[in-house]
């Protein structure tokens, strides 16, 4: 079997104050009337023969109200507490057969493209059923800090995989041309990525299979999930398996991860900003802005935000004080 592995667990802080914890940006009908976690059901669900959905208890009942109304029937694994994607992901694997193919997508990106989208993922199912865990390569456009990059030769030899590299790291692998950004998707035999977890990161492995043993309907104890370690499967596989595979994609992506990113993807739908290309998302009110340049102002009906686009991974920071101070 081919099973789409969806994973909601974040809540996008930097991209507050559009997302919000009760209300996550990956369940906003910011795009024709729909989300970006039912465009990730959407897209995945025909080229698939089941969806498994990993997010947490203040989730899920969105995640169920997408997949009702899509008529989906779901493997529903619900998290106590996030512990990151390297626990979210052994959970999945736990759940199903070792043999089984597992296509893991989170359920935040825009992707566009959906006949190369299709050969990639027909392309990824193959090799994984050979052993590969296979990853989906971008090809960089600037020296993001906040992507895992993946150098590689051959078309699809891997010769490392580098998780957020400092800018300067960063600058030097763009520069070398052989590097591709790590998508954030990944393709494997659930039996094969348990196999890479338990040999790199046992504890992981150890402490995931202990809280998933003692699951109650596909919910993890609170208690049980606490003592996993929380890492991410970038740091705990992606960057030591000798198994993983890549496949230089010909589709459309983008995270909207941050407000650069949202930024970027905006002007290539047409979204302007001034002369000094400051932007406003969120009001149509008329918006003057003196003396600035690549500002995003983001209105909301009880928040705004007002940032430089180079400020953009700090706005996690702005969240993680509200948090506290609530
Ligand atoms: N269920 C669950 N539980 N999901 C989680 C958890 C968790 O504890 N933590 C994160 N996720 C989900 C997020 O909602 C998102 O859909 C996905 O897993 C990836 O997590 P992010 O937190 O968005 O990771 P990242 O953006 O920092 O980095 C990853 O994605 C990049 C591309 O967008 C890495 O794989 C990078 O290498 C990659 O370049
Ligand atoms: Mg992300």
């Amino acid at each position: 079997k081919v099973i789409n592995v969806i994973l909601t667990g974040g809540v996008g802080s930097r991209l507050w104050p559009l997302s919000r914890k009760s209300q996550p940006k990956q369940y906003l009908e910011i795009f024709e009337d729909k989300s970006l976690f039912q465009m990730t059901v959407e897209r995945n669900s025909i080229l698939t023969d089941d969806v498994m959905v990993v997010g947490n208890v203040d989730n899920c009942h969105l995640s169920k109200a997408v997949l009702n109304k899509s008529g989906l029937d779901y493997i529903d694994i619900v998290e106590s507490t996030p512990r990151n994607t390297a626990a979210a992901i052994a959970f999945a694997c736990f759940a199903a057969d070792p043999d089984d193919v597992l296509i893991v997508t989170p359920s935040d990106h825009v992707i566009e493209g959906d006949a190369s989208y299709k050969a990639a993922i027909e392309l990824a199912v193959n090799k994984a059923n050979e052993g590969a865990i296979v990853t989906f390569g971008i090809v960089p456009t600037k020296p993001e800090t906040g992507y895992g990059y993946i150098e590689y030769a051959n078309n699809d030899e891997v010769i490392s995989f580098r998780e957020k590299p400092n800018e300067s790291t960063a600058k030097e692998f763009i520069s070398k041309g052989n590097f591709l950004w790590n998508s954030g998707m990944f393709c494997f035999k659930a039996g094969v990525m348990l196999d890479e977890l338990k040999d790199f990161t046992p504890e992981v492995y150890e402490k995931s299979k202990i809280a998933w043993d003692q699951n109650k309907e596909g919910k993890l104890d609170l208690a049980l999930s606490m003592d996993i370690p929380s890492i991410s499967i970038d740091y705990a596989v992606m960057e030591r398996s000798q198994k993983i595979k890549v496949i230089p994609t010909q589709f459309n992506w983008s995270d909207l991860g941050s407000f650069d990113s949202v930024y970027d993807y905006l002007i290539s739908k047409g979204h302007t900003t001034d002369a000094d290309g400051n932007m406003v998302i969120g009001t149509d009110n008329f918006t003057a802005f003196l003396g600035l340049q690549n500002t995003i102002f983001v209105s909301t009906p009880t928040a705004n935000l007002i940032l430089h686009k180079e400020h953009a991974q700090k706005v996690k920071d702005v969240y993680v004080k509200l948090e506290s101070e609530n």
